[in-house]
């Protein structure tokens, strides 16, 4: 939510600028802003709509030169997306870029007012700019501190005075912030593609620690002002994997890279052919005695959960709820000290899975976290973290993020029947082969792409469309389906096959095509006849099943197969015709696949 960066150095610093936002756009792509010291002078350039409306202004020689700003690229909270509202926001001695939400802004505004400030924009951020020019002193990190003694919310900032033109100042609270250390030049980014073209090396940033950059120098010091050294983290990926590589999208990419994106987060955790993940801390003797399992994140990474609420209950025995993070926030839930909360979270970020975070904390549960970006928030603040290693996922919709938290997700939970006892070893080393198997099946799953891509066309043109499963292929469904209303803005909904008949039937019309995900033969015959019943009043079924499956040509109008595995794997294969079916046919309708409208990947707000 929202994107900023900082630079000072030897190059041109408009340019890498904008150059750090194009890595960052998934974080919001309202609109984008920059502004760069020129000849002691903040010049600030900013626009509505994505970066590229900002690139092409700046085209025609409106790029500001000089070696140190900062930029911006926006998901609006606080007025619409607008040339006014865009970041950077500040005055004649100060400028800032802000990503968060400043809670008391309307107490800030209404106290500037009176001491007769006025505000260009709606949003929350000019208050804080305005409120920095207020107490300004000539000393920036003392008025920083005054200022932020005043601000309650979330926030990660970049701020450069008028009177300091080599140096850039940050600060962050629960709002995600790092510095990227290179030679003679420094930078400041909300999150690590953005500075991987320049550098890998990079310190993480504490709440309430400010930040002192310039080309040569960077100081890191707490609110009192006490000097800090960090640890120096390394990213262990490069710029390739933060761009196209040849692909149309980064979603056609990223769907590509799932086997290998599995594959690594599996192998470090497999150990003579049983899963190992005592690395995190959490021990086979804990996964024994806890009382109930609570899986709470938001998005995609909740419909990961649910994959892992069927199988770790069918194998491990143990009772599992799977929430909403919004939605148990605030339902006062029963959790016990001897519960495990476990989180997911592709970012580590998101606010909602971040409360309740600490709300179980709070509680005194164990906190497990499933997170892909290193170092993030959640998995910083939980007691035990399993990382994915998807590498960067930069497309809004999420895919191979979701591929390998399913991946953790078996791994879980095959130790907890094996450590519940409810499994035996040879059960559980088996279960572990097939598991290892499954690298291999996706990439047989991917060569399905152009008959996802005809079924695509098929749909094009649908006003809405109904997913239907039953189990496992019912969290499928709703994966499904959430794929498709985020990138192709088509109505879907996903629906047990069995709930069909108690109302949503109605809605079936030759207008309605129908997605029937049916992998589980123990349900195959059940959902077979909830295809029937839908056939039968016109609706056009396009159904995945497996190839062991001879299933009646009558039944459906397009098949898709998917290779023979274990029932209980199929959800690793099933996902991948979904994908396709969603990417194609925004790809065909010719919507912006990687940035759909209103949505960013990283939601750090409420
Ligand atoms: C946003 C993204 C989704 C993602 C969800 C949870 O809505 O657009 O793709 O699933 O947030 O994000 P997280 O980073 O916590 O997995």
């Amino acid at each position: 939510m929202c994107g900023i960066v900082g630079y000072v150095g030897h190059r041109d610093c408009a340019d890498v600028l904008l150059d750090s936002l194009s890595k960052l756009e998934y974080r919001g792509y309202d609109s984008a802003g920059i502004a760069v010291f020129e000849n002691d002078k903040i010049i600030t350039e900013k626009t509505k709509g994505a970066l590229k409306n900002l690139k092409d202004k700046l085209g025609d020689g409106h790029k500001p030169k000089g070696v140190c700003g900062i930029g911006h690229t926006r998901w609006a909270t606080h007025g619409e997306p607008s040339d006014t509202n865009s970041h950077p926001h500040g005055s004649a001695k100060v400028s800032i870029v802000h990503n968060g939400i400043i809670e008391n802004y309307i107490d800030i505004k209404n106290f500037l007012i009176d001491k007769g400030y006025e505000f260009a924009s709606e949003t929350d951020t000019e208050t804080v700019a305005k409120l920095l020019d207020y107490y300004y002193d000539g000393n920036p990190v003392e008025t920083i501190k005054r200022v932020l003694s005043e601000v309650k919310g979330a926030y990660g900032l970049g701020i450069i005075f008028a009177d300091f033109k080599d140096t850039i100042y940050a600060v962050r609270k629960d709002s995600p912030l790092i510095v990227g250390v290179g030679k003679e030049e420094n930078f400041i980014a909300s999150d690590v593609p953005a500075i991987i073209t320049y550098t890998r090396d990079y310190y993480l940033i504490e709440s309430d620690e400010i930040v002192t950059l310039t080309k040569d120098n960077i100081e890191i010091c707490d609110i009192h002002g006490k000097q800090l050294v960090k640890e120096l983290q390394h990213a262990d990926w490069d710029i390739e994997a933060a761009e196209k590589g040849g692909f149309e999208h980064f979603m056609l990419k990223e769907i590509h890279e799932q086997p290998t994106a599995f594959r690594t987060t599996i192998k470090p955790r497999i150990m003579d052919g049983m899963p190992f993940i005592e690395e995190c801390g959490i021990t086979r003797e804990m996964l024994a005695g806890y009382h109930k399992i609570f899986i709470v994140a938001c998005g995609t990474a909740m419909h990961a959960g649910l994959v892992g609420k069927y199988i770790i209950e069918k194998l491990a025995r143990v009772e599992v709820t799977v929430d909403i993070a919004s939605e148990f926030r605030y339902r006062n839930p029963v959790i016990t000290k001897e519960d495990l909360v476990i989180l997911i979270s592709q970012s580590g970020e998101t606010a909602d899975t971040k409360a309740v975070l600490t709300m179980a904390k709070e509680l005194g549960a164990a906190t497990l976290s499933v997170v892909n970006v290193k170092g993030s928030s959640i998995a910083r603040e939980s007691d035990f973290v399993l990382y994915t290693h998807a590498g960067p996922e930069i497309s809004v919709a999420s895919t191979k993020a979701y591929m390998v938290q399913l991946s953790v997700m078996y791994l879980l939970a095959f130790e907890l029947a094996y450590a519940r006892g409810v499994i035996s070893e040879d059960e559980c080393r088996k279960y572990t082969s097939v598991l290892e198997e499954m690298p291999e099946k996706i990439n047989e799953v991917l060569k399905l792409k152009d008959r996802c891509q005809f079924i695509a066309s098929r749909l094009v043109n649908s006003q809405s469309l109904l997913y239907i499963g039953r189990g496992l292929d019912y969290a499928l469904s709703m994966e499904g389906s959430l794929k498709l209303k985020e990138i192709s803005y088509i109505h879907s909904e996903a629906y047990a096959s069995g709930e069909l008949k108690h109302g949503t039937i109605s809605l079936v019309t030759e207008e309605m095509p129908v997605i029937a995900v049916a992998t589980q033969s123990d349900l195959l015959e059940k959902t077979i006849s909830n295809v029937k019943e839908v056939k039968a009043r016109g609706g056009k079924v396009s159904m995945i099943c497996s190839e062991k499956v001879d299933v009646d040509k009558e039944i459906a109008n397009h098949l898709i197969k998917l290779p023979d595995v274990e029932d209980l794997f199929m959800p690793i294969l099933a996902i991948v015709p979904l994908q396709f079916i969603a990417y194609y046919t925004s790809v065909l309708k010719g919507c912006d696949v990687d940035k759909p409208r209103n949505l960013a990947k990283s939601v750090t707000v409420e």
